[in-house]
């Protein structure tokens, strides 16, 4: 098992597209996968065609101890994901999470029960280094992945995020692991991106994942029919390269430094018959 978070304190860097993108790669592949979107403004949510408005039982309540988490999830027969979905209310559980006990690990409790259910359970954070982002690396047992822009100051924005994971190391949580950087909506017309790629590449090294992904408009299309890359456009670029970048995380978890991703086949989670079933898509190609 294991739990990844997607991080960046900066906005529009990937997160979500990353965390969904290879969710629905590992799902199609078989893979038991969890997203926990974790983010109140439920991008993740609404990129897997589910109207954040329409939540009733979602991370908020799993969060704050008001329901199992077991109990919030949606299931997608046909994307083969689970979903902990978020909803406005999420933001409302920074406030009430200050006057918790251990408010640091509620995430981390929360999801607890579900682990022997999932092979991955993958963290969408929010774009800041609030409460709920500092529950998300505490629940990452695994470690984190950080989407980089491949744009103009991106190194500066990741010193400030490398702070952060230090400061949760030595408070909260010293096993905390970055699993890697993935850089994204590189743009091989422009000489930035390259020269933004090496920078980062040159600063940390081995860290960055091979696999680079491309600005590509089919990534950019694929939220506004609530699907993921590998269902709106599997064969375009970005989606090919999500298809590498999942290769290379399988890979990464397979190697002998690293535990072997378990494919044990877990039963359907508790309550599952009475979730409603995430968006109610149809096949799986939506063109390309
Ligand atoms: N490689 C890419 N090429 C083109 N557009 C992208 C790419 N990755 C993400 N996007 C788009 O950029 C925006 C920000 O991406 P998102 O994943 O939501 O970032 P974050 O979660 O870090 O805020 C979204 O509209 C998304 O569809
Ligand atoms: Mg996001």
């Amino acid at each position: 098992m294991r739990t990844y978070a997607f991080v960046n304190q900066k906005g529009g860097v990937g997160k979500t597209t990353t965390a969904i993108s290879l969710g629905a790669e590992l799902g199609r592949r078989g893979i038991k996968v969890l997203i926990v979107d974790c983010d109140p403004q439920a991008n993740a949510t609404s990129c897997l065609g589910i109207e954040p408005g329409s939540v009733t039982e979602g991370a908020y309540d799993a969060l704050i101890g008001r329901l199992p988490a077991s109990d919030c999830v949606l299931h997608s027969p046909n994307l083969k994901l689970t979903l902990l979905p978020s909803s406005p209310a999420l933001a409302g559980a920074q406030i009430e999470l200050v006057s918790m006990a251990e408010r640091e690990s509620a995430l981390q409790r929360a999801l607890r029960p579900l682990s022997g259910h999932f092979d991955y359970i993958l963290i969408d954070c929010p774009p800041s280094l609030g409460l709920l982002t500092v529950n998300s690396l505490v629940a990452a047992a695994s470690g984190v992945i950080i989407p980089v822009q491949c744009e103009y100051l991106a190194l500066e924005g990741l010193s400030q995020l490398m702070q952060t994971l230090q400061r949760v190391r030595s408070s909260l949580f010293p096993a905390l692991a970055v699993r890697g950087m993935l850089l994204t909506m590189y743009d091989s017309r422009t000489r930035l991106s390259k020269e933004v790629a090496d920078e980062v590449r040159g600063h940390f090294g081995d860290i960055v994942f091979k696999t680079v992904i491309p600005r590509n408009v089919r990534l950019a299309e694929a939220p506004s029919h609530g699907l993921p890359i590998a269902a709106y456009a599997p064969n375009s670029p970005g989606g090919i390269a999500y298809r590498e970048f999942t290769e290379e995380v399988l890979e990464g978890d397979a190697a002998p430094t690293g535990k072997s991703a378990v494919r044990e086949r877990a039963n359907r989670l508790p309550g599952s018959e009475t979730s409603a079933p995430l968006g109610d898509r149809d096949g799986v190609s939506h063109g390309a």
